[in-house]
């Protein structure tokens, strides 16, 4: 079942670009977004989103919160299912609850959305598996498409929630009539080009075989990013604790100096994501800072950057968020290729279950 690959993991990594074609099928014409899923009803009145998730979910909820506010100008927050549980949330009527879940069975998740439901709010849930106490329980629900995931460490689910999320966020911003017709249509030319973005060059997977026999040595990981690139960098770290059992933090990289940065030495590594259309001046000064503090260096960028140790070349596009999945491929190679040098188990990592139905 795994196809020839190593792991399921890896399967699944190179699986990503057909899922991602799979989630988009008949989702997306030459003008809008559609989705059959969706009556209008769930919109109408619509002036506020709160997004609930765990874990990685969480993170594709955060990649989305700035996708909202940017493309849907619709304010959007996101919070982690256990922590919103037991706070006391304000919620009003004019907000859509999104949970996103692969599994559909997380516990705080579910639980949240029971919340969200009972205070009267309309709800969509994200989901990979349709038929779960989640789809069920939703008013709404957007599969994902990815097929079934048996890595403990997610990867495609990561990727097609994050798609569909894209795609919501257009839908929004074309239904409240907030998007200008040539940037729609120029986020619909990039999400038609998302597919391709996912397919893997040897060449990366190589060099991140290459750089895994350095970087388990690391006695600690930053993964750095702006923007969506922040919330991609909280996935990157995420991976490799997972599966490496390595500390990593994913950290804005404009925050480190307000802390952080006094952990930096030689033999902590950085892992910057530098993207070409998004704030690229910006994140190269914070890593400048970094470098300039003897920390080790590995860019992940479309362009070589002098003071990097180590580099991961992407490929050069127009939109930041195909870098986006560009680098994220990076990152699940580079963790799992270290794992897999630790001698670690990278399908069922130690202490993890696939599906957290316990509170
Ligand atoms: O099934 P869910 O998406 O609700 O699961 C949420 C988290 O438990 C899950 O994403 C977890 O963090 C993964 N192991 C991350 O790789």
């Amino acid at each position: 079942q795994k196809d020839g690959f190593r792991f399921f993991m890896e399967k699944e990594i190179y699986e990503q670009s057909d899922v991602v074609g799979d989630c988009m099928l008949g989702r997306l014409n030459d003008e809008e977004i559609l989705f059959d899923e969706i009556d209008k009803s769930l919109i109408e009145g619509i002036n506020e989103i709160k997004i609930c998730a765990c874990g990685t979910s969480y993170h594709s909820g955060l990649t989305a919160s700035y996708l909202f506010e940017r493309l849907s100008k619709v304010k959007c927050n996101v919070e982690i299912a256990s922590e919103f549980r037991y706070k006391d949330p304000l919620l009003t009527k004019d907000t859509l609850f999104i949970v996103i879940s692969q599994s559909g069975e997380t516990a705080d998740t579910l639980e949240a959305l029971k919340m969200a439901k009972a205070a009267g709010l309309k709800s969509l849930v994200v989901c990979n598996v349709d038929n779960s106490s989640m789809t069920r329980t939703a008013d709404a629900t957007i599969l994902t498409r990815a097929g079934i995931e048996k890595g403990v460490a997610s990867t495609k689910a990561f990727t097609t929630q994050t798609v569909v999320l894209w795609m919501l966020a257009l839908y929004f911003g074309k239904a409240k009539n907030v998007l200008q017709s040539d940037k729609l249509q120029n986020e619909l030319k990039a999400l038609r080009e998302v597919p391709k973005s996912l397919i893997i060059d040897d060449k990366i997977h190589e060099k991140t075989k290459r750089l895994s026999k350095r970087y388990l040595h690391g006695h600690g990981f930053f993964f750095i990013g702006r923007d969506v690139f922040f919330p991609l960098a909280l996935e990157g770290a995420l991976k490799l604790k997972e599966i490496s059992y390595l500390h990593a933090e994913g950290y804005p990289a404009g925050e480190m100096k307000h802390g952080p940065i006094a952990l930096a030495d030689p033999e902590l590594f950085t892992i910057a994501l530098m993207p070409e259309n998004l704030l690229y001046d910006k994140i190269k000064s914070n890593v400048e800072e970094l470098s300039a503090r003897d920390s080790t260096i590995c860019s992940i960028s479309p362009l070589k950057f002098d003071l990097s140790d180590d580099f991961i070349k992407t490929k050069k596009t127009d939109h930041y968020m195909l870098e986006f999945f560009e680098m994220l491929i990076a990152l699940q190679l580079l963790s799992m290729e270290i794992s897999v040098r630790l001698g670690n188990d990278v399908d069922m990592p130690r202490n993890l279950a696939k599906s957290v139905t316990v509170e």
